[in-house]
């Protein structure tokens, strides 16, 4: 959790002023952090969790079991990181085990599984036909 703080530090946030970090954990027991990247054409904005996954899987991880967030008011991840996190979060159980931890600066926590967050998930198992 005081990683994604520390990482929130970086944030390039000049448009919504709105600073997130995160700390994601691998299986290897590696973390990655990450802050979101905003751009003067807004929509190429990227959140803070998928820096930290973007960055992890270029290093050669393939799967993740946990992420904290740090924002100012406890901000949940987006529909895309939520399904990005899904990704490479262990098949469908590891959706389960995988803890969506939330933080702000006052000490408060909420902790959640991506489950939760994404329940019926698409996922490559859709993909597969016999
Ligand atoms: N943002 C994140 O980085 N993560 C979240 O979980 C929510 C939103 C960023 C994207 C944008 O730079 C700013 O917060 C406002 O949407």
């Amino acid at each position: 959790m005081v990683l994604a703080q520390k990482a929130r530090i970086n944030s390039y946030s000049p448009y919504s002023h709105y600073s997130v970090g995160a700390a994601l954990l691998a299986a290897s027991g590696r973390v990655y952090t990450g802050c979101n990247v905003e751009n003067a054409s807004y929509g190429l904005t990227v959140c803070a969790e998928r820096v930290a996954v973007w960055k992890g899987v270029s290093e050669g991880e393939k799967e993740f079991t946990a992420v904290a967030i740090a924002s100012d008011n406890s901000a949940s991840p987006c529909g895309a990181c939520r399904q990005v996190l899904a990704e490479f979060a262990g098949g469908k159980d590891g959706l389960q085990r995988f803890r969506v931890l939330l933080v702000n600066p006052r000490g408060e926590r909420q902790s959640f599984t991506l489950a939760e967050l994404l329940p019926e998930a698409f996922s490559a198992a859709k993909l597969r036909r016999a």
